[in-house]
């Protein structure tokens, strides 16, 4: 009951599997953290799956359509930064998810006679299943070979293809990251990349932080809901009392670092207790759980992250509106 103390450990229910011991753990360290944070991936249930799904479609949240745009309408200039004059070549993907933007420069670099080898990777079984059924009827005769995994971890197994390689990264996935975590993953790509392969990373740029404040939200509540939903999984996975209507979404945006930032704000002075703590967990009238970090970048970031990954700029590609920008990088 929130305002209630209590000194008995709350029992752990017995038989988690891998991934919800995994998670326990995450929320555990979290909420003993100051601030209280969550990281970001534990947003992605199936209901934050179809949550994160409403929030791209959505009017405020621009960034998909902005992305979507370039490789719509763009399509052949980015084939041709990735691939240069090569028929054949490897297209892996990080994080394919829907694959709806790849599937662009997919239909274009068959059409122009190109011969792709499609390579998504994704954490998700069901969403690779997804891509191959779709993709064997819309692009027949396009090969096709998904990798299940996290990403970081496939990575670092190495990408071997036949013929150059160009690697995707797209949606501002980086954004998610801290920097060092983003220099870390760059670099493990980078070193294994040859002179002619390349890669290309999605960036939200820094522009109106009224814009940028909006997309994180959006007028419809499917960001706040999606947030909020950690609570409800905490609740439905761990066992945990989180008294979710006593709490709000409540992002922010500095514009001298770049960084979006969602919280989940107490209105109360509450007590939670989450099976497994061997203490309750208190949160005060307005503190902050800290769940997501959305970097936007400026030209001189993008370069110094390059830089940091030994990487060069080859090619740019910027939406109407100039409010995303695709990067291609080869190695140095
Ligand atoms: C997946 N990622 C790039 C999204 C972003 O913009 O940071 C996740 C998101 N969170 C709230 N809205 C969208």
């Amino acid at each position: 009951m929130p305002g209630t103390k209590t000194m008995t450990p709350s029992p752990q229910p017995a038989g988690d599997d891998a991934a919800t011991t995994e998670f326990r753990l995450h929320v555990v360290r979290g909420l003993k953290q100051s601030p209280k944070h969550i990281p970001s991936r534990f947003l992605y249930d199936a209901e934050g799956d179809r949550l994160f799904q409403k929030i791209m479609a959505c009017g405020d949240y621009y960034p998909t359509r902005a992305e979507d745009e370039i490789m719509r309408m763009q399509a052949d200039e980015v084939i041709q930064a990735l691939a240069g004059d090569h028929r054949q070549f490897s297209l892996f993907e990080l994080g394919a998810g829907d694959g709806a933007k790849t599937k662009h420069l997919l239909r274009r670099a068959m059409a122009t006679g190109r011969d792709p080898m499609y390579r998504p990777i994704d954490i998700s079984e069901h969403v690779l299943e997804v891509l191959r059924h779709g993709l064997a009827k819309e692009l027949p005769g396009l090969r096709f070979q998904a990798e299940q995994g996290e990403y970081f971890q496939v990575v670092q197994r190495g990408l071997d293809g036949d013929g150059p390689k160009a690697v995707l990264f797209l949606g501002s996935n980086i954004g998610n990251m801290l920097r060092q975590q983003a220099v870390l993953l760059l670099k493990s790509i980078a070193s294994h990349m040859g002179p002619d392969d390349r890669l290309l990373v999605g960036f939200d740029r820094k522009k109106d932080p009224a814009v940028i404040l909006r997309a994180y939200n959006d007028r419809d509540g499917f960001t706040r809901e999606f947030n909020l939903n950690l609570l409800r999984r905490i609740n439905r996975e761990l066992g945990a009392d989180f008294n979710v209507d006593a709490f709000i979404h409540a992002p922010s945006y500095d514009p001298v670092e770049g960084r979006a930032l969602s919280f989940l704000v107490s209105t109360c002075d509450q007590t939670v207790h989450v099976p497994g703590m061997m203490q309750p967990v208190h949160f005060k009238a307005w503190e902050a759980l800290h769940t997501e970090i959305s970097q936007k970048y400026d030209q001189s970031m993008i370069e110094e992250l390059a830089a940091g990954a030994s990487l060069r700029i080859t090619e740019q590609f910027s939406d109407s509106l100039n409010h995303f920008l695709d990067v291609v990088f080869a190695v140095r």
